[in-house]
């Protein structure tokens, strides 16, 4: 293993995306778009109440539509046979029991698919859909998590326990001190493309499914199980993903469902949910209510934290995530206390987004930091350093790299830190108040166990092969720049990534930042292992850039492969690892409208060596893209009376669009953490968006005095 005095690699420019051309043409073939013969298209119809049991539902007209195959609901649906009993209402809700549909008659939230219309076309099957009556027997429902907060709970399963260490409550003698509440609303993932299944029964025991998934082999897992299938019989494609983070994570019950449905009509079932849906039945980031108590001594010193947390879940399914952990070790603080409750209401069950519990989490602790830095009158990032941890106070352990004093340096020279004025409310540009805010984001930076298959074949192709997806980061490009670091005499357009398949050697899902490393570091492992086969194959005295062609043909060998399964060292457990950015934001407000206008954004991000700069970029700045979204503009409404969101769309639910969205700089201290893989490589899908609500909520601090705690910062909570 190499170690961290050994040299950076060189900072290149990197490899241009492997499937840039095919995407930017629209060559890339997305779930949704694979058509088979005799394709049909499922539609949903959905419960308008929130909670109760279908007392009777009229489908005779629907089945009499032109173009109508089968219409189903929990009368006449054939069995999963994976499915034991049906929802029991009786059952606790336990983490890991998901919601199934035509199962019984009860309704567990608004707009819970209550039958499913597959026709030979999606405007037949959509027209039939809508003329499905259903009467209800209907019950009082509760979906806001504000007015239920009293009913919130530690889980029974997840990351329920409560932590804490020495004395928390001491924050509350200390000389300086912030107590405030925080929330976070719920934010809707809403990727450009649509969830999909397209499932199609090519014998009675064997499907073939394309799907919008982040991980082929879990989706092939999840339908093995529910149909009783052996896994080889399962086979799932997804070559392209146009954005999930996060809400294809898991397989979610519209899509047992669709393989339900083709099985029945005997032909391929294409579902691809509308925008409507997408909100509630694909998860969502939960709204979370949160409270900080924080003392300091005068110099500054943390005496005392303490974090509380309750978050909405369902009625039926407890969705915990890690909204308090980085309180835990982020700060050198003897003296901590976090609380995790959740809160189940009719509603259909959260999961994770983008940078998930722990953006949500960084949001308040980031901002209580900018508080207590106000309070104390000194500079934000002067507060953070005398708070710094050299070792994880959470457990003992030296971290495996961390760099963040630097990154802080790096930031804060690129935005122009100095030009920040401590007082809020003084600096002004054309009229426009001006500030500068910062936050810190961290997330676990780990490596799974993955499977790769590499091989050189007679045309001299390096072809690599594993099941992962690609969700859009540019997996295929980082793996191909890895593979051509070690192959450095086969050129760049020679090496084939092929990915999305659940029948090659597998891989994890794509989630919490860890592909790059668990499925980089087997392709690293792989190449190393096929260059020393070749090498041993040529003999001794052989160059070691070989001619593949001319060996393979001398041997007449048709290719050399191996394949490779590895994971983590197991000295990874002696530390803590972890990647940090830190995002530095500069916004104008104006005085008299409240129009917030984020005018820079420089993000840093210590995640090791970069492996493939150019998409390492894109996710830094796709993740301030959707930091800033969360920070001014996402936030899935529900009107509480009829338990049912009133903006389930992209005109009502505002995202970020290029007009919104400055120059974004990012800026990486590029420096490798050999301790977590052979790259020395750590994540950044989620570091990119954990802390930047926080820092734009600050840098509105330091433009306006106004502290809004309630996200999003809308005009009318300036004013
Ligand atoms: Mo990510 S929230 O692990 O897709």
């Amino acid at each position: 293993m190499k170690n961290d005095t050994q040299h950076t690699p060189p900072f290149t420019e990197g490899i241009n995306r492997v499937d840039g051309i095919l995407k930017v043409t629209g060559a890339a073939k997305y779930s949704a778009e694979y058509e088979l013969p005799g394709m049909s298209y499922a539609v949903f119809a959905i419960s308008t109440i929130t909670k109760g049991t279908i007392a009777s539902i009229d489908t005779k007209a629907a089945e009499r539509a032109p173009g109508v195959l089968a219409v189903i609901t929990h009368l006449n649906a054939p069995k999963v046979p994976g499915y034991q009993t049906g929802s029991d209402p009786d059952k606790p809700a336990t983490s890991g029991g998901p919601l199934k549909f035509f199962v019984d008659n009860t309704v567990k939230y608004n707009g819970q698919p209550i039958a499913m219309v597959v026709a030979d076309s999606f405007e037949r099957a959509t027209h039939a859909a809508s003329l499905i009556k259903a009467q209800y027997n209907k019950e009082p429902h509760e979906t806001d998590t504000e007015k239920n907060k009293a009913k919130a709970a530690n889980p029974k399963g997840g990351r329920g326990g409560d932590y804490k260490r020495g004395t928390p409550d001491d924050w509350k003698t200390a000389a300086v001190k912030v107590e405030q509440e925080y929330v976070v609303p719920i934010n809707v993932h809403n990727p450009m493309e649509l969830s999909v299944t397209l499932a199609h029964w090519t014998a009675d025991d064997k499907v073939t499914v394309y799907a919008k998934t982040q991980g082929v082999k879990s989706t092939q897992n999840a339908i093995a199980q529910a149909f009783k299938l052996p896994i080889e019989n399962v086979q799932v494609t997804t070559k392209f993903v146009g954005g999930a983070f996060g809400n294809a994570l898991r397989t979610w019950p519209h899509e047992i469902a669709t393989v339900q449905a083709a099985k029945l009509v005997k032909r391929p079932v294409k579902t691809v949910l509308t925008r409507e849906l997408q909100f509630n039945t694909v998860g969502y980031r939960p709204y979370t209510w949160q409270k900080i108590s924080m003392g300091a001594s005068a110099d500054g010193k943390l005496t005392g934290v303490i974090h509380e947390a309750t978050a909405q879940t369902s009625s039926f399914e407890e969705f915990t995530e890690g909204t308090v952990n980085m309180t835990r070790f982020m700060y050198a603080c003897p003296s901590v206390g976090t609380i995790y409750k959740i809160t189940p209401l009719d509603v259909n069950t959260p999961t994770w987004m983008r940078g998930p519990g722990e953006a949500t989490g960084a949001f308040a602790l980031e901002s209580a930091m900018d508080e207590l830095a106000d309070k104390l009158g000194i500079d934000p990032i002067e507060l953070r350093i005398r708070n710094h941890a050299d070792t994880d106070p959470e457990n003992g352990k030296p971290f495996s790299s961390k760099n963040l004093k630097e990154a802080y340096q790096m930031g804060a020279d690129k935005i122009g830190w100095s030009n920040r004025i401590l007082k809020p409310g003084t600096l002004t540009e054309d009229g426009w108040l001006v500030g500068y805010g910062m936050g810190t984001g961290v997330f676990g930076a780990g490596r799974g166990r993955a499977t790769v298959k590499a091989a050189i074949q007679a045309d001299g192709t390096l072809l690599i092969q594993t099941s992962v997806t690609d969700i859009g980061v540019g997996t295929g490009t980082a793996m191909t720049q890895i593979a051509s670091e070690i192959f450095t005499n086969i050129p760049v357009k020679k090496i084939k990534f092929e990915l999305g398949d659940s029948s090659l050697p597998p891989s994890p899902t794509q989630g919490g930042s860890a592909i790059t490393s668990t499925v980089g570091g087997a392709v690293h492992d792989a190449c190393t292992q096929l260059k020393e086969k070749f090498q041993q194959l040529i003999g001794n005295g052989g160059t070691d850039k070989p001619d593949y062609v001319k060996v393979l043909k001398e041997k007449n060998m048709p290719q050399v492969d191996v394949t490779v399964t590895s994971s983590g060292s197991t000295e990874m457990r002696n530390f803590s690892s972890y990647s940090y950015s830190v995002h530095f934001i500069k916004v104008k407000v104006h005085p008299k409208t409240g129009v917030v206008r984020v005018d820079k954004v420089v993000s840093v991000a210590d995640s090791g060596h970069i492996v493939s700069p150019k998409t390492a970029r894109s996710q830094i700045v796709g993740g301030a893209i959707g930091g800033i979204g969360m920070a001014l503009m996402e936030e899935g409404l529900m009107d509480h009376r009829y338990g049912r969101y009133v903006n389930n769309n992209y005109a009502d639910y505002h995202v970020p669009i290029s007009a919104d969205i400055p120059q974004i700089d990012a800026l990486f201290v590029n420096k490798p953490d050999y301790r977590v893989n052979p790259m020395g490589a750590k994540g950044m899908g989620e570091i990119a968006l954990i802390g930047m609500s926080a820092a734009v909520a600050n840098a509105v601090y330091n433009a306006t005095g106004k502290r809004i705690r309630e996200l999003p910062i809308t005009p009318d909570k300036l004013l």
